[in-house]
């Protein structure tokens, strides 16, 4: 229980220890508890926002006392002279103590990833229900956040029906290709995106910096033979290869590539990315892959050269690997959307007898995980 055992004053008052619900016994640093203080003098009590800077809080800042009372620790800071109360639950939620050492390439808890076992499985909604009722759409975006895309049916055949799909969590994002861009055979491809090609899995935009992060496309017609789509789950390819190939992995994620796009006249979009993105302490955050805007790659130096694209060439197998796509077809009204961080897309190739016209844009999943995260808070506000 809570309080059983002392609290423990540490160095000083450098720190604390203390008993947590569910979590055990932790420490907290004087200055990461006065940082993290929730009074009116430090916080706003409308938004929550930080009102002072850690340059207000005193760099010799200590623990003078803490007691327990009520789920809450009274701790009372010196120099400041300053009292502040926090709730223990709140403390075991952001408990830093005792961390475990993640291994490199690890994915957040609410991620899994996945292949064609995956199956049918996949995140799929109606686009009406997700429209009308809050718990369906907070359902679906679950789904998309657990594995990196989600299909929905049901929807208007309509042109620019796509951005009543981005209106459901967020916004547009509005490129040099426009607010949205049509997928349909053209006479003269400016982008091979546009012809009755089948094209690798890939993500889109590499070379824009930051990359859109979330992509949607929505079908209108789909009357011709093929034209499937299929999606791959970066995040598992490169589980795989880092599984396999250790090095080759440290290769991909050490080194930037280089991809470009200067096929449009005034737009020459670069960027120096790595093809697989760790975050400092190694978790997998990000994918970047597609042949097509690939530009010469200069960051690798010599010695490690014939390794990376040893490297990329296995990560492209996998890709290329049919036990690690799902594949589907959208009928019009159908859509999808994809993480386009993670997730990569591919089009089979279809014939010319028939059409196929999609509409595509792009949207950022920082506005789908508000969305999700607030529909969640509602609800456990109203539990
Ligand atoms: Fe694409």
């Amino acid at each position: 229980m809570p309080g059983t055992t002392p609290i423990e004053i540490l160095d000083g008052g450098d720190a604390l220890a203390l008993d947590l619900p569910v979590r055990g016994r932790r420490r907290f640093h004087a200055i990461w508890l006065r940082d993290n203080a929730w009074d009116e003098a430090t916080r706003a009590p409308g938004n929550g926002q930080r009102l002072i800077t850690l340059g207000d809080i005193p760099a010799d800042t200590r623990i003078a006392s803490a007691r327990i009372e009520a789920g809450q620790i009274h701790v009372r800071f010196e120099p400041e002279g300053k009292d502040v109360a926090f709730d223990l639950g709140w403390l075991a939620g952001h408990a830093y103590d005792g961390k475990v050492e993640r291994g490199i390439g690890w994915t957040a808890p609410e991620i899994e990833t996945w292949d064609a076992m995956l199956g049918a499985d996949i995140p799929i909604a109606d686009f009406t229900a997700v429209g009308s009722d809050r718990e369906a759409l907070a359902h679906w975006l679950h789904g998309v956040r657990r594995f990196g895309f989600g299909k929905l049916t049901g929807g208007p055949v309509e042109n620019g029906a796509l951005f009543k799909v981005a209106d459901l969590f967020g916004y547009v994002r509005e490129t040099n290709y426009g607010r949205h861009f049509e997928v349909r055979t053209e006479v003269n491809p400016s982008n091979l995106a546009y012809t009755g090609l089948g094209l690798q899995a890939h993500t889109d935009n590499p070379y824009r910096d930051p990359v859109p992060t979330l992509q949607i496309l929505y079908c209108l017609e789909n009357s011709a033979e093929g034209g499937e789509n299929m999606v791959v789950d970066g995040f598992r390819a490169a589980e795989r290869l880092r599984d396999e190939n250790p090095r080759g992995f440290d290769l991909l994620t050490r080194w930037c590539a280089r991809f470009e796009y200067a096929g449009s006249s005034g737009v020459c979009l670069q960027s120096r990315r790595p093809m697989i993105e760790l975050a400092p302490d190694g978790e997998l955050v990000g994918i970047r892959f597609n042949n097509r805007s690939a530009a010469a790659i200069t960051d690798v130096p010599f010695e490690d050269m014939a390794g990376y694209y040893a490297a990329y060439r296995r990560l492209g197998e996998i890709i290329d690997d049919a036990s690690m796509e799902v594949t589907f077809k959208l009928a019009p009204g159908e859509s999808f959307i994809v993480d386009n961080t993670r997730v990569l897309h591919a089009r089979k190739g279809y014939s010319g007898a028939g059409s196929r016209w999609l509409q595509g844009c792009y949207a950022d999943k920082d506005g789908l995980r508000s969305t999700l995260a607030a529909i969640e808070s509602e609800e456990r506000k109203a539990a």
